[in-house]
């Protein structure tokens, strides 16, 4: 296949051996398209970080829940989180049995609660009134509390998740209140967890941040210590979205060197026995993945260069939610014949808003009609954050196996599916 802007999926062969035209003219666009062998990669990267006996990789479920991906997951080793009855859902089609799902979620129901008891999980609340709640319904049982350890982290405001501006954890000052209650429902506290945010490029925040947890822990009553059994340090693995930028990658040898210090030293010093987890979503399931997207109109208004395409923020939302970056490239049966002429262009959605803006003024080589664009590092908070806004229905998902197999894993939704709760 020729095209005009591949070099990055042509350098890890993404689409094996298909292409993305072909891809897209086989299951119609908006397509999500995965590669396996990636997927493998960005979960091998995060198990070699420690090698702790305790150490392991918790999956945040929210970046990518399409159980083909989970299966993948599981198959590396890794265990999964669900903060919904929707996630464990999937996590239980997956294959995950309980004792592999930890349920980190916020502001439930009872009903919500009794399920993942009911279930056999193991539950982190996330405030006073949640660690009653769960009381009520399952005193004598295990619990796990998530704190805020002060120190938050993120590539925009809406995705800091610790600090002094969020909704999430209890603040390390409420210790005295959280064994109060852990007393009054003689509830055991089998693990503590935080998460700082998503998305950092250096390991400071992150490690700085599970040293806050290892004080608390060592902080918490007489004898508390020797009942944990998990100490969750939280997500927020970034990944380089600029690729045709050259931007670098997390420099995860050196995180994973002085993580492996900080938890091989702290539980040598206190005897700590249990696991110690990571909780990446973005890092394990964005790079695997591309959206690819079709071309139908361009035009000049005023000085700007409009490219509309079947991607609206129906199919991706980051962009106009966060002005997150993706980086694009372009696919063209007859690019050979093409020059490789560059001007401004602002790619656009289907969707009947000013704000459905996939990439802002980009300088690329120009688009036309009929070209085909691949949205880069789709894979993470992709499809799982698509709706069916403007009533258009949800894009089909396909997966490149290892053997180059493409293997689809979510029909494109119809017209009946849009229709399918009504009363
Ligand atoms: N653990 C908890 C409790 C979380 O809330 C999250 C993400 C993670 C782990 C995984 O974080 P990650 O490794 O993926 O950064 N929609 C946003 C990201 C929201 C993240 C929400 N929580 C985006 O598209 O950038």
């Amino acid at each position: 296949m020729s095209s005009v802007r591949s070099a990055y999926t042509d350098s890890l062969c993404f689409y094996s051996g298909h292409t993305p035209l072909e891809l897209a003219e086989t299951y119609g666009t908006p397509l999500y398209v995965y590669n396996e062998g990636v997927l493998r990669e960005r979960c091998r990267d995060l198990m070699k970080l420690s090698g702790h006996p305790g150490y392991g990789v918790n999956y945040s479920v929210k970046a990518n829940a399409n159980p083909a991906i989970l299966k993948i997951i599981r198959d590396e080793g890794l265990v999964v989180d669900a903060m919904s009855p929707g996630e464990l859902h999937l996590d239980t089609i997956a294959g995950f049995p309980p004792e592999k799902i930890l349920y980190i979620s916020n502001n439930n129901s009872a009903e919500e609660l009794r399920n993942a008891v009911k279930r056999a999980l193991l539950v982190s609340v996330d405030s006073l009134s949640q660690l009653a709640a769960f009381g009520r319904l399952n005193a004598g049982g295990r619990v796990m509390v998530r704190f805020n350890p002060g120190i938050g982290a993120g590539h925009h405001a809406k995705v800091v998740t610790a600090g002094k501006e969020t909704k999430f954890g209890v603040t390390p000052d409420r210790l005295d209140e959280v064994f109060a209650l852990l007393d009054k429902y003689q509830l055991t506290l089998a693990g503590i967890n935080q998460h700082i945010g998503s998305l950092f490029m250096t390991p400071d925040g992150y490690l700085d941040a599970a040293a806050v947890l290892l004080d608390l822990a060592e902080r918490l009553p007489a004898g508390a210590l020797n009942k944990l059994e998990i100490m969750d340090f939280g997500g927020g693995f970034g990944i380089p979205y600029r690729k045709y930028d050259g931007e670098g990658r997390l420099n995860l040898v050196e995180l994973g060197a002085r993580l492996h210090a900080l938890i091989t030293g702290w539980s040598a010093k206190t005897g700590y026995a249990g696991r110690f987890l990571v909780e990446p979503g973005r890092y394990i399931a964005a790079e695997c993945g591309i959206l690819l997207g079709r071309v139908y109109a361009v035009k000049n208004n005023g000085d700007k260069r409009y490219v509309g395409t079947d991607l609206g923020f129906n199919t991706l939302v980051r962009p106009a939610m966060y002005d997150s970056f993706h980086d694009v490239e372009i696919y063209r049966a007859d690019s050979g014949k093409t020059g490789q002429e560059t001007m401004p262009q602002t790619i656009v959605g289907n969707i009947c808003e000013s704000g459905d803006i996939l990439a802002k003024n980009r300088l690329l080589p120009i688009m036309r009609e009929g070209d085909v664009l691949g949205l880069l590092d789709a894979g993470a908070y992709g499809f799982v954050m698509a709706s069916n806004y403007n009533q258009r229905c949800l894009p089909a998902e396909v997966l490149i196996r290892s053997d180059g197999t493409a293997q689809p894993i979510r029909r494109r939704e119809t017209l009946d599916d849009l229709t399918r709760c009504l009363l």
